[in-house]
């Protein structure tokens, strides 16, 4: 029989983490201070992250060691299972051989644990008592109050509002961890007050929520904030998922053709690529795939410029492919792939054509996470569902040209509680939305007075 999960050993657990900052072709320009325009130094970042954190964040040292503490937190669900999607393959009548990596086992139900839990124990070791974040889909404040209750932090989470209404369980769960969690915009800050003032209607938005969190962790003692994704030290961590696939193909003898993940932020998507894409960098033949919503269609449709992380311009100047910080999306059903920017890292990856952005609507996702459930039986999250959307594409595409590929993609997380969108798509209640040009540039004006980036 063939194998169908390669399992690798929890003795051969990755013990570092790889930092792709020792290896880009271009180095990462420097984020600028929100009212200077300078490079941002160290320090400025200190009232919202600890130093062990930024240390990690500015560093190019390649290897990382992971502290035990993280280990065994981790270990409560990894290693990951790689599987072999035989049946989809069947299905596709495909002669590429798909697997993908289920980080949908976490206790949370996505890769969102990873960093979390590392960031909570940099946080406690720092002293912090307190962390505040942002959430969309909701699975980030879920992570966060995990990886918080794990060490005994407190922890208070900002959910964009369109989330927080669609989504009452990842509340629950985050009240179940110990965590406090609000609608964002909220009355709980200064900021949330003048965007509930302007548009008491709103459906909130990322940016929103970020400027909320980061307002409550510079005005509160012992509270720092934390983000899901984007920063540097995030895409860190999770390159414990890509170092693991590493050695479970090992395992097998074979290497993957063709990589795909979703990217909202980037994190999931630099977890499971980061190493690949350093064996790219040094000569090895591999297609990285980046798949985005069509309605936040950062990599595809927006210009790699200097923008704010968040709505209320208070976060550093980031130089990333962005839609612009006013940049409202529609409330598809992917809350998670809902962000105006995209990380630093996977940005100059992207810029420097190592990794190849693509884009699917909310049908064709669903289409494809639809099929991935009736074969594979795994119902995954939205956000999930466009790397599947693209995982057939391919698949299909090695049938019509008569290759034996190898695809490998990231199951980001499972959709248990994304019920309701499935069940708007098959009662044929979901539109195919894209965002028009006119939409792009309204919110990419903004962006006009600031700095450049250097584009090679
Ligand atoms: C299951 C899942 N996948 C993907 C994402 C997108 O985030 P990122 O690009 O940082 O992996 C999210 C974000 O909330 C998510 O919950």
């Amino acid at each position: 029989m063939q194998t169908q999960k390669i399992i690798l050993p929890e003795k051969e657990i990755p013990r570092q983490w790889y930092n792709i900052q020792a290896d880009m072709p271009s180095p990462l320009q420097p984020p600028l201070h929100p009212f200077t325009q300078e490079p941002v130094s160290p320090d400025d970042l200190l009232p919202i992250f600890p130093m062990n954190l930024i240390e990690q964040e500015v560093s190019t040292e390649r290897w990382i060691d992971i502290p035990e503490e993280i280990l065994e937190k981790l270990m409560i669900w990894r290693p990951t299972p790689v599987h072999r999607a035989s049946a989809l393959e069947k299905y596709l009548q495909t002669p590429a051989k798909i697997y993908f990596k289920n980080e949908g086992a976490s206790p949370a139900g996505s890769h969102k644990p990873n960093t979390a839990i590392a960031q909570a124990y940099y946080n406690k070791v720092a002293g912090t008592t307190r962390l505040t974040t942002e959430t969309g889909a909701g699975q980030w404040g879920c992570a966060l109050s995990l990886g918080c209750s794990l060490f005994g932090l407190e922890c208070k989470v900002y959910m964009v509002r369109v989330s927080y209404e669609q989504k009452p369980y990842r509340r629950l769960m985050m009240k179940t961890w110990g965590g406090t969690c609000v609608s964002s915009p909220s009355r709980d800050t200064e900021f949330g007050r003048s965007v509930l003032a302007a548009d008491p209607e709103t459906s909130g938005s990322l940016g929103i929520a970020i400027s909320e969190a980061v307002e409550d962790a510079v005005t509160s003692e012992n509270t720092k904030y934390s983000l899901g994704s984007v920063l540097n030290h995030v895409m860190l961590h999770q390159t414990i998922v890509g170092l693991e696939v590493q050695k479970q193909f090992e395992m097998i003898g074979d290497y993957p053709d063709v990589i795909i993940g979703c990217v909202g932020g980037g994190s999931n998507f630099s977890g499971v690529s980061f190493p690949y894409v350093r064996d790219k960098i040094f000569g090895q033949k591999v297609q990285i795939i980046a798949v985005e919503s069509t309605a936040c269609p950062t990599l595809t449709r927006g210009p790699f410029a200097y923008d704010y992380g968040d709505t209320a311009a208070k976060t550093p100047l980031l130089p990333m492919y962005t839609l612009g910080h006013n940049f409202m999306p529609k409330p598809i059903h992917a809350g998670g792939l809902r962000y105006h920017g995209m990380a630093p890292l996977l940005s100059q990856l992207v810029l420097d054509q190592l990794i190849e952005p693509r884009a699917y609507n909310q049908l064709q996702a669903y289409e494809a996470g639809v099929i991935f459930a009736r074969t594979e039986g795994m119902i995954c999250a939205p956000e999930t569902n466009h790397a599947i959307a693209a995982v057939i594409e391919e698949a299909k595409k090695a049938k019509e040209e008569g290759k034996q590929k190898t695809i490998l993609f990231n199951l980001s997380g499972h959709g248990l509680l994304d019920l309701p969108g499935y069940d708007a798509f098959l009662d044929g209640e979901l539109v195919e939305y894209e965002l028009s040009e006119n939409e792009i540039q309204h919110s990419l004006h903004d962006l006009d007075s600031f700095p450049r980036p250097v584009i090679k």
